[in-house]
């Protein structure tokens, strides 16, 4: 894994802006895996930023999230969906249907994660996948414990998550307790993958991740066993890891 470190939350921002958009320059179909929450938020706005000045173009872009809630209408402000498409796709000149994200609303929600994965398989592989980490280790919403051979699945949401992400809901009793989640496997397959942590609140999580063995406890240290991942980390987030 290879390491860039920032100082601060505006640079990781610019500096994952650039490392996507060269990739996206680069491939003639790009496949993007992508990522929701606090932390890719700057990378978008950058994206918008660097589309309005002509420098790249997502009319050949294909699209999938990491993960959406379940039982959270797409219209809902707190549904992925809705996050998405308020932060980046409409702002940039992206076919909404070149973009995927799982439906949390689906009637059969194991038919819809089964579906996820056929449209990944179809779309080629994931060129480049787009993660941040939770305090406790997890990515997309793949908590301690899950299964490294996981593949899109339902997954139930640890309590510290659940916890993290009430911040965005009236109260915590809103925040729902599950999410279909691309499994571990899933996003193991990304031919690259692009990992952004910020802030003190994750500084231990990248600490444990460069330390720890390659176990489920922390399904971040799965990343260890792929060959192409770089970490963009911003200073606080280093500050664990600076001191190990
Ligand atoms: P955050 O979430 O970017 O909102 O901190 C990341 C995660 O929990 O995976």
């Amino acid at each position: 894994m290879k390491i860039i470190q920032v100082k601060d939350y505006d640079a990781l921002s610019e500096r994952a802006c650039s490392f996507l958009v060269e990739r996206i320059n680069e491939l003639e179909n790009p496949v993007l895996g992508l990522a929701t929450g606090s932390t890719p938020e700057g990378l978008y706005k950058q994206i918008i930023k660097k589309y309005n000045q002509g420098k790249v173009s997502f009319q050949q872009v294909k699209t999938f999230n990491l993960d959406e809630y379940v039982g959270i209408e797409r219209t809902d402000p707190n549904s992925y969906y809705y996050f998405m498409k308020d932060k980046l796709f409409d702002h940039i000149d992206i076919s909404l249907d070149n973009v995927q994200i799982p439906n949390g609303i689906a009637p059969d929600l194991r038919q819809e994660c089964e579906e996820y994965e056929e449209a990944i398989q179809a779309a080629g592989e994931i060129d480049i996948q787009v993660l941040g980490i939770g305090a406790n280790g997890h990515i997309g919403f793949n908590e301690p414990r899950t299964s490294f051979t996981s593949r899109t699945q339902v997954a139930d949401l640890e309590a510290s998550t659940i916890e993290a992400n009430s911040r965005f809901f009236h109260s915590i009793e809103e925040v729902p307790t599950q999410a279909i989640s691309m499994g571990i496997e899933t996003i193991m397959e990304s031919k690259e993958i692009l990992l952004l942590i910020s802030g003190e609140n994750k500084a231990e999580a990248l600490a444990t991740l460069l330390t720890c063995d390659v176990t489920e406890e922390v399904p971040a240290s799965v990343l260890k066993k792929h060959s192409n991942v770089t970490i963009i980390a911003d200073e606080a987030a280093c500050s664990v890891m600076n001191q190990v």
